[in-house]
């Protein structure tokens, strides 16, 4: 009967250890971004980025920004890589400093995708950007066209060892030399940022005093910007156009700067964050690829810069909605994810009560054991190191017999074992005497009485019998001289010999060593 139920407490501890260590769910794929810089273009391809990831339930995005920085980049990467990323997207801030970093990445076997900036090395799963020497040709064929084949150029390069920079310098010259009339009066050196073609631009302006400038080329909108707040301010550039490449929508975007006339045209640079996550699970579920893919792109000129703004507002209007859409899509994950850790307490709290419960119930069913077996030890006082195993354990001498729930008065209990005692100590010399003749001097039917004996002592009657006898004997042998024989006898015994190895089984010596 005590198994099955040690048993269930031990499931139920089981269960509730179970319950305790339910942990969260994980992403299936962690992709790990690494962003060169941090501006307005970034930030509107960060934001796409998170919107494809968002569609994805299986994406768990990892943002880095290197500010510009190659050593912040190289080290971006590798504790990227250390975080246990699936996929890294990076957009290396020049091309030959990040590249040992990129191929760590892909030596250990993580897919690259390299974004519109690229790497010397071949070590990258895909490239994704749009043509930048292409756009550096349209830019410079424009240019000559609006400067109708004549005119001096200024031109301002972006970030030295970049790639779009080097690009587009070389689409903007091949285009420009196919014009004998068109001068280039200078390439200055800027780093993408506005502030670097101010200091760029400042530089030139007071190396280069008398020269007039018709057109300015720069290698973003930015910096095409910044130059204008220097060369405008002199008031001597008054007839300067400026154009640039980003063509970005929004406030003081690309496109407004065209329509407003502060540029004279730009082209569009795409950042599509969004398509670069579709060829980033494409990659990551085994789905085929593209390993180059060149994204298109549009020249952004006062013709059409008014219905482009129309247009991107327009998108831009149905983006808000959506990341409105998503906000409260998100308090609504927020408050699902409460609500688990919620459940997931109370589930805690119902699992530790379970393991207090079991704890108490093992140690209410040993403190019953320790009960028991100090019964039968005060009964017949039989030291605990002489009680056999058998006095306390289960033993079906007697048939099984389902049981009751037993007595637990303990005034009860202890009338009851008083009584029995003495009908035991009565009956002992006795050979002949049954459990039948024990129970009627109990008023009790056998099976009441061994199902009452075996509940409080946890031994059988016969048993408690053979160790009240062995008991006596014990006592008799040191108090007279009778021989083994005789006390054999004297406690009920009718073989001695049986005697002799009851008595050994009970003490662990024979009889005659007691008085020894
Ligand atoms: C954004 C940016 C753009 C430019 C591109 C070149 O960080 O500076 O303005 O077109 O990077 O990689």
């Amino acid at each position: 009967m005590k198994t099955p139920i040690r048993k269930t407490a031990w499931l139920l501890l089981a269960l509730a250890a179970m319950l305790l260590s339910c942990s969260g769910d994980r992403s299936k794929y962690r992709i790990g971004v690494s962003q060169c810089s941090s501006d307005v273009w970034r930030d509107k391809q960060n934001a796409e980025l998170k919107m494809g990831a968002y569609f994805n339930e299986d994406i768990e995005l990892k943002f880095a920004t290197a500010y510009d920085s190659d050593t912040r980049q190289i080290q971006q990467i590798d504790s990227l890589v250390e975080s246990g990323i699936d996929l890294l997207i990076v957009a290396p801030n020049q091309i030959q400093t990040i590249s040992p970093a990129i191929d760590r990445a892909y030596d250990k076997g993580i897919p690259v995708i390299v974004f519109e900036r690229k790497t010397s090395s071949q070590k990258f799963t895909a490239f994704i950007s749009a043509d930048n020497y292409e756009m550096g040709r349209t830019m410079g064929k424009y240019v000559v066209t609006r400067l109708k084949g004549r005119g001096q150029v200024l031109e301002v390069k972006g970030l030295e060892g970049s790639s779009p920079a080097i690009e587009r310098h070389n689409g903007f010259i091949d285009a420009i030399s196919d014009a004998p009339d068109i001068k280039l009066v200078g390439s200055i050196q800027g780093d993408w940022t506005e502030e670097s073609a101010v200091e760029a631009a400042g530089q030139w302006l007071a190396e280069n005093p008398g020269t007039a400038i018709d057109y300015v080329f720069a290698h973003n909108d930015r910096m095409a910007m910044g130059a204008r707040r220097v060369l405008s301010a002199e008031g001597r550039q008054s007839r300067t156009e400026y154009c640039g490449i980003d063509g970005l929508p929004g406030e003081n975007g690309g496109i407004q700067l065209v329509r407003d006339s502060l540029l004279d045209a730009s082209y569009i640079y795409p950042t599509h964050g969004d398509q670069i996550i579709d060829l980033a699970v494409r990659i990551l579920e085994g789905q085929p690829y593209e390993k180059e893919t060149m994204m298109m792109s549009a020249l952004v000129t006062r013709d059409n810069a008014k219905v482009l703004l129309m247009q991107s507002e327009e998108l831009m209007r149905q983006a808000d909605k959506l990341d409105l859409l998503h906000e409260k899509a998100d308090s609504y994950l927020h408050k699902l994810a409460t609500q688990r850790i919620v459940n997931g307490l109370a589930l805690g709290i119902i699992a530790l009560l379970v393991v207090v419960f079991v704890l108490f119930y093992l140690y209410h069913l040993r403190k019953i054991d320790l009960q028991r077996e100090r019964v039968v030890n005060t009964l017949w006082n039989i030291k605990p190191e002489n009680v056999p195993a058998t006095a306390v354990q289960s033993q079906p001498e007697e048939p099984e017999v389902p049981q009751q729930p037993e007595e637990s008065a303990p005034a009860t209990v202890s009338v009851f074992i008083t009584r029995l005692k003495e009908v035991i100590e009565a009956r002992l010399e006795n050979s002949d005497v049954s459990v039948e003749d024990l129970a009627a001097d109990m008023n009790l039917s056998r099976v009441q009485l061994y199902r009452k004996v075996k509940a409080i002592t946890g031994s059988s009657p016969v048993e408690l019998l053979r160790t009240a006898r062995l008991n006596r004997a014990y006592h008799i042998l040191l108090t007279t001289d009778k021989s083994v024989s005789e006390v054999a006898y004297a406690v009920g015994f009718t073989a001695p010999s049986y005697f002799t190895k009851c008595f050994k089984d009970e003490y662990g010596m024979v009889p005659g060593d007691v008085r020894k």
